[in-house]
């Protein structure tokens, strides 16, 4: 996916005051920042006093010749040592800490909001696309705030301090060394910037290397059975050269940099021992001096290198903390009214559409349902026909909220359903959907979804229910040999599916999907097209369990078979967003054209299966 597809922008903001509301986030933690600091200031300083340490070891110890000083010197040296390595580690520690909780925070943050927004907004956006923001955008705040900040602070202390002992050490050869520090430090940022940008197009061609392999892979069977290997080797190829020219171009940039600073920083030293040797010939200055005076030299141009290089980091880490703010204060279009109220329990189940208009945001010309209106009476049984593309599982998603209606209003129990809590309402309402999705959880999880504290005999009566106890004990007796029924279903239970609920048949999961709805004992009951893929036993199995409902909650069921449709009281008939018509199944006959035409189909396609079903038995 490239940038302008998805109006993703890699670099959204460059302009480093845009990291400021990730500093909220650090606010908890106050406690591990004063210890960071601490720790931060300390070992600098430690390191700063290590020139110190080297010129008395060569002062003192070398050239006086006197190994007692030597070793006392040393010793001085070690202590120094020894405090860096322990300030390291704790400066490390919590630094790095501070980085990966506060990303951790972000995360969920990110997450806890996107989960209850509207589905709409997933449309817009991406759900892979958001992921990555998710995991690639907290990963760079989380080195940003988990080294990158710290190496900033700690390199400009280094370098204010390295600066001023080297005027301390040797004010003319620090003069020297100012005067050559631009020869050295530009070619270093120019080069090391383009690096940069390449590494990043470099990562960039890499995501779509990624996401070529996983969209092929994850529907291997129709690559294969379109015999379409050959050409997506072919598209994956140009995928990967392509990644692999920018890397080309990234390794010359990077070799040639790597090649200018040897020469730049060998020449600097070259240049300074030159000049320096020749006080310390002269007896100006002691060998000792010299040494730390390098030292220093490397520290200062050390840290402005490491400033130059974490400063990118910062500017990239604006970006994504722009686009991570983006997306946690992206409003939910759909949420609770401020004087939101419960449905009054227990729920009756009359629901009422009035003159319901909608048009997906995509597609704002196209009215999907088209001033639609009817009424269900508590209990009541209501099929719901109409040619793929109607406007049917729509009309399911405005009944539970996922969108609200441009014009007219749905209610239930005559309240208008955008009055009332998203927890209350959709607690009411139990959806099978048409594309029968679990989760790679454990089949009892999968059922206990929407009621977790559902217990295993709730659980079991809902799969017999929805005809899926006997194919669950079957998983639970192949696990194990040798176990009671009542064994096997609890074993059964505990499988994992795979992610989506793969490892079932597409049958399978439709009836654990309506078991999941069951165990949920709703108020209205919505089933959309929910036995399409079933057997007809099980299918007929099925069509008994939701004649029993009427009565004890209200159904909706969207179908495409005459036998479900005639079980229920009322048929709606739904053509391209319109409501045709609406009644029994005997006044529809009469009266409505698309479902005469409808039932004569349904009806030859059964005769024809009854005179395949005599003639093979
Ligand atoms: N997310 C969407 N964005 C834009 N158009 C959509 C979306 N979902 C469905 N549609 C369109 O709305 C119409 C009705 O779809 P749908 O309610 O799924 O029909 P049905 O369930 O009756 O087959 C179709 O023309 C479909 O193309
Ligand atoms: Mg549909």
């Amino acid at each position: 996916m490239s940038s302008e597809e998805t109006g993703y922008d890699r670099d959204a903001s460059r302009d480093v005051t845009k990291l400021k509301p990730a500093l909220a986030f650090l606010k908890p933690y106050g406690r591990q920042i004063v210890i960071a600091t601490i720790a931060l200031i300390f070992t600098a300083t430690a390191t700063l006093s290590i020139g110190q340490g080297m010129r008395l070891v060569i002062d003192q110890g070398l050239s006086q010749q006197s190994s007692e000083i030597l070793t006392q010197t040393l010793m001085v040296f070690a202590g120094l040592v020894l405090i860096l390595t322990a300030g390291t580690f704790v400066r490390f520690y919590y630094v790095s800490w501070i980085g990966e909780r506060v990303s951790a925070d972000l995360r969920q943050a990110v997450f806890d909001h996107l989960i209850r927004l509207h589905p709409g907004f997933f449309e817009t956006n991406q759900p892979t696309e958001i992921q990555s923001r998710i995991t690639t955008d907290t990963t760079l705040l989380q080195t940003v705030i988990g080294s990158s900040v710290s190496i900033a602070l700690r390199n400009a202390l280094m370098f204010v301090g390295g600066l001023v002992l080297l005027f301390i050490t040797n004010v003319k050869l620090t003069v020297v060394v100012l005067a050559c520090v631009p020869l050295v430090v530009v070619p270093i940022i120019v080069f090391g910037r383009r690096v940069r940008a390449l590494s990043r197009s470099s990562q960039d061609t890499l995501a779509e290397v990624g996401s070529y392999a996983g969209e092929s892979l994850r529907q291997i069977k129709v690559v294969q059975g379109f015999t379409h290997e050959a050409r997506d080797s072919e598209a994956f190829r140009v995928r990967v050269d392509a990644a692999f020219s920018v890397a080309k171009k990234r390794i010359f940039q990077r070799s040639v940099l790597t090649a200018v600073v040897m020469l730049l920083v060998l020449g600097a030293i070259a240049t300074m021992i030159w000049i320096g040797g020749q006080d310390v010939l002269l007896g100006r200055t002691s060998p000792g001096e010299l040494a730390a005076f390098i030292f220093y030299a490397f520290i200062v141009a050390g840290s402005v290198g490491a400033i130059s290089e974490v400063w990118a980091d910062l500017q990239r880490a604006a970006g994504a903390t722009e686009r991570l703010m983006e997306l946690l204060h992206s409003p939910s279009e759909i949420s609770d009214s401020p004087d939101a109220i419960e449905l009054a329990a227990p729920l009756r189940g009359r629901l009422r559409a009035d003159n319901v208009t909608y048009a997906y945001p995509s597609r704002p010309d196209t009215l999907v349902l088209d001033d639609v209106s009817f009424g269900v009476e508590p209990g009541e049984m209501l099929a719901i026909v109409g040619p793929s593309g109607a406007g049917k599982s729509t009309l399911f998603d405005l009944l539970q909220r996922f969108y609200d209606p441009r014009i007219g209003a749905i209610s239930i129990d005559g309240v208008d359903i955008r009055q009332l809590s998203l927890e209350s309402l959709r607690g009411a309402i139990a959806l099978v959907p048409q594309d029968a999705s679990l989760f790679g959880i454990s089949i009892r999880d999968n059922l206990r979804y929407g009621r977790t504290e559902a217990s295993d005999e709730e659980l079991a009566e809902a799969l017999k229910s929805a005809s899926a106890d006997e194919f669950v004990r079957a998983l639970g007796h192949a696990e194990k040999a040798g176990l009671s029924d009542a064994e096997a279903l609890k074993r059964g239970l505990d499988i994992k599916l795979g992610e989506g609920g793969s490892g079932l048949s597409g049958g399978q999961r439709q009836r654990l999907a309506i078991a999941r709805a069951l165990v949920t004992k709703p108020g209205l009951l919505l089933l959309d097209e929910a036995t399409s893929a079933l057997d007809a036993e099980s299918e007929a199995a099925i069509r008994d369990t939701v004649s029993a409902l009427k009565g004890v909650c209200t159904v909706l069921v969207i179908a495409h078979r005459l036998s479900t449709v005639v079980e229920a009281d009322r048929i709606a008939v739904l053509e391209a967003g319109r409501l045709q018509a609406i009644g029994s199944h005997e006044e529809l006959l009469g009266s409505s054209e698309l479902y005469a035409r409808f039932a004569r189909i349904q009806l030859s396609a059964a005769s024809e299966s009854e005179q395949w079903r005599n003639a093979v038995s």
